[in-house]
Order: structure tokens, then C-alpha cells, then sequence
């Protein structure tokens, strides 16, 4: 059972890619942050079948992979919106008006908290600290940019560039806009 959902899951093309990923960590547990990235890079988000895949590749317990995924907001286990929002909530962010800027971002964007638009351009999430309390409030554009000291001003803006496209950082690099 466990070798056919391999096989399901790690295609060919990824059971490659993930078996050089694999080869170059001392153990195979502490590659899951790459092996999960590569399978969510390939199939668009994660699903239980790909951590149970995941946790019988590496030879760990489906609960391991369960806790990683769903403490990283960088994984996804829904279909993920083009142009995502991930809004700090935490205490330095929450004192420097971060609900203000999620409840700015809602009516903009016309969806609640945790939701995405019908067409899935747009979503919103409230996300627990992301390192970068100095610039309370801030976000996280998609996978690779942080703003901070934001402003309705500032929010109008980003949503204004991210229409025209402007957001393209060079990959795994954090921006901040500050
Ligand atoms: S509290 Fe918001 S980034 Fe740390």
C-alpha cells in the first residue's frame, strides 16, 4: 500500500528530483521542507494523500509531516489564490494596527479573512509572526515579499502594483518595503 501511494504521488520526474534532494541531508527526515516545497511547487498544493506519501518516502509518522505543514504558512493545502495576503496578527503587529489593516483589506478585496475570491486572484489570511516585528504592522505578499509600517495608503498601493503585475521578486528572496 504504502510502496503503490509512492509511486502515485512520486511520479518519475519528481521521484528523481526528490531522491537527489534526499541524498544530500544526513538523514532523510531532515529534508521534509524541500521534499514538501518540490511537491507543492509540482501539484499546486498539498493534500493528506501527499503527506502520507510524503511520511512513508521518508520513513516517519503522517503526524510529523501533519505539523510541519500546517505550521509553515508557506504551505498550502487548498488551491492558493494568485495574489495572496498573509497579515501578521501577533502582538507587536496586533498593537500597531493590524486589524485595522486586515478589516481595510476585506472590504477591498470583498472577501472575509481566510477566504479567496470566486475568480482566485485574491486571498486573505491572518498568519501568526513572521519575523518582522520591526516593522509592525506588516505582511506577506505571496512567498517572497514583506511589507511593513503599513497604511491603508500603502496597502492601496501594493494592491494597485500586484494588478499590474509589478510583484515578480527574484525567487525564495524576502523584500522588504518599508
Ligand atoms: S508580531 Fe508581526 S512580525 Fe512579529
Amino acid at each position: 500500500m504504502n510502496q503503490e501511494l509512492i509511486s502515485k504521488i512520486f511520479v518519475p520526474e519528481i521521484k528523481k528530483k526528490t531522491d537527489a534532494l534526499v541524498a544530500r541531508y544526513e538523514t532523510r527526515r531532515a529534508s521534509i521542507l524541500e521534499v514538501l516545497r518540490l511537491l507543492m511547487d509540482y501539484y499546486g498544493h498539498l493534500t493528506l494523500e501527499i503527506e502520507e506519501a510524503v511520511a512513508a518516502y521518508l520513513g516517519i509518522p503522517p503526524i510529523d509531516v501533519r505539523e510541519v505543514v500546517t505550521f509553515y504558512t508557506l504551505f498550502y493545502t487548498a488551491p492558493k489564490a494568485k495574489k495572496r495576503f498573509n497579515v501578521c496578527r501577533t502582538l507587536s503587529c496586533h498593537l500597531m494596527g493590524s486589524d485595522k489593516m486586515i478589516r481595510y483589506l476585506e472590504n477591498k478585496l470583498g472577501i472575509k479573512t481566510g477566504e479567496m475570491t470566486p475568480d482566485g486572484e485574491w486571498s486573505l489570511h491572518a498568519v501568526e509572526c513572521l519575523g518582522a516585528c520591526e516593522i509592525a504592522p506588516m505582511l506577506q505578499f505571496n512567498d517572497d515579499r514583506f511589507c511593513g509600517h503599513l497604511t491603508e495608503k500603502k496597502l492601496d498601493e501594493l494592491i494597485e502594483s500586484a494588478k499590474k503585475g509589478e510583484q515578480k521578486t527574484s525567487s525564495g528572496k524576502k523584500q522588504a518595503a518599508v
